[in-house]
């Protein structure tokens, strides 16, 4: 919903709505209009031209004819509504679901409960207005590949297009996006996983760590050893749906290493990107993913992507052998730019704004643009490998 929201009370008793618009006005920090149904029509939005945010309607003895005049608008037309009506009359409860209330309150509405339901379909809105969360998963095919400078900077424009972004360091015992993005987290992804069983998506933003742009960091623990085995796959599944549910877009920076707080990372992933380099190991490493993922979690090659980085024109493994091997994946190129690439990640700042005009931030800004574009497609999947590391 937006800031400058437009609500209308309506009803046939005067004191009913007043009561009503105060609460609603003091929750959403608005001034409600009130529509005092006192004449011939029923119709609640008798009047306006323009659809509000939101419609309280309370309803009176001719609920039917309330109702039905919303019902008779086209559904594009008909308002985000919350009904307060008899409790025993379920007639009055099926039409208003028909005309699409959100929540049916029994009359007299007690304020909790008119707080509470006002809170939901302020949330449901909220989730609405962002859209579907995209999961964008970095692995390197091998240690020191720059996986972790590439997911940092992919962040940080993600974060550009949109300020729901977090950056999640999966890398348990050597985390270093963190020191890459120059913040001191006070919590972890570790904290967060232990306090699952109370966290909401309140509670989840503190255990997150911002940066002077605006990006979220879940970073990895800092000063203490974890094990994946300390993490239980129920609340590490908490953490993952809270995060998909209340961000736009989660960029994960996943080790290679294979447990089941990677595998059900993999799952949320939309899209995974492997980053590689010229050599032989690497080329190895990568086929042996691509099968991995198509087997085990039945991830087509459409929603993977190969990064080739610190590329170099003159090396022994050219990008033609690479796409040989590689079919008809896609791929793209980050080229070797040691000096700024180094200097940004020991002053903290993404390379993308410590050196906006180099050849690597051009190449990133070409691949963020992915993550920009359409979502991937994907269907849900449990790979059994996952039930197997889970247990
Ligand atoms: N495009 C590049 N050009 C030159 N050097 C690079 C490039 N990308 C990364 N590096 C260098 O490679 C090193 C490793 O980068 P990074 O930490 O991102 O790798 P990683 O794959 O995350 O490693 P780890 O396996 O330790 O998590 C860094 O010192 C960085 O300076
Ligand atoms: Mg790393």
């Amino acid at each position: 919903m937006s800031t400058s929201l437009q609500i209308i009370v309506a009803g046939r008793d005067r004191e009913t709505i007043e009561t009503l618009a105060a609460t609603a006005g003091e929750h959403f920090k608005c001034e409600p209009i009130l529509q005092h149904i006192d004449n011939g029509h029923a119709d609640p939005l008798y009047g306006h031209h323009e659809t509000p945010d939101l419609l309280i309607l309370a309803l009176a003895a001719d609920w039917s004819e309330q109702l039905g005049a919303i019902c008779d608008r086209p559904a594009a037309a008909r308002p985000t509504m919350l009904v307060i009506g008899p409790e025993t009359e379920i007639d009055a409860i099926r039409l208003a679901m028909r005309a699409g209330a959100r929540d049916y309150l029994s009359a007299p509405a007690k304020k909790h409960e008119l707080i509470q339901a006002l809170s939901l379909i302020q949330e449901e809105e909220r989730r609405h207005d962002r859209g579907p969360c995209r999961w964008t998963s970095i692995i390197g095919v091998k240690g020191g590949i720059g996986a972790s400078m590439i997911a940092c900077n992919l962040a940080e424009l993600a974060c550009r297009q949109n300020k729901d972004t977090v950056l999640l360091d999966l890398n348990l015992q050597a985390g270093s996006l963190a020191g890459y993005l120059d913040v001191e987290p006070r919590n972890s992804f570790f904290d967060a996983v232990e306090a699952a069983p109370d966290l909401d998506s309140v509670a989840l933003e503190g255990y997150m760590s911002k940066t002077a742009t605006g990006l979220r960091l879940l970073a990895a623990p800092a000063d203490q050893l974890v094990l994946p085995e300390q993490m239980s796959p129920d609340s590490i599944g908490t953490v993952y749906e809270l995060l998909a549910d209340n961000y736009n877009h989660v960029i994960a920076d996943v080790p290679q290493r294979l447990d089941h707080v990677i595998a059900m990372a993999i799952e949320q992933s939309d899209e995974i990107f492997l980053v590689m380099e010229q050599s032989v190991a690497a080329l190895r490493e990568t086929l042996r993913f691509l099968e991995l993922l198509s087997r085990e979690f039945a991830i087509d090659e459409s929603r993977v992507r190969i990064v080739i980085n610190r590329f170099s024109k003159n090396a022994s493994v050219t990008e033609r052998q690479i796409r040989k091997n590689l079919g008809d994946l896609a791929i793209s190129t980050i080229p070797n730019d040691f000096r700024a690439v180094r200097e940004s990640l020991d002053m903290g700042i993404p390379i993308v704004r410590h050196a906006r005009n180099s050849a690597s931030t051009k190449a990133l800004i070409r691949l963020g643009e992915e993550l920009t574009g359409q979502k991937p497609e994907r269907g849900s999947f449990v790979s059994s490998l996952t039930n197997i590391l889970r247990s």
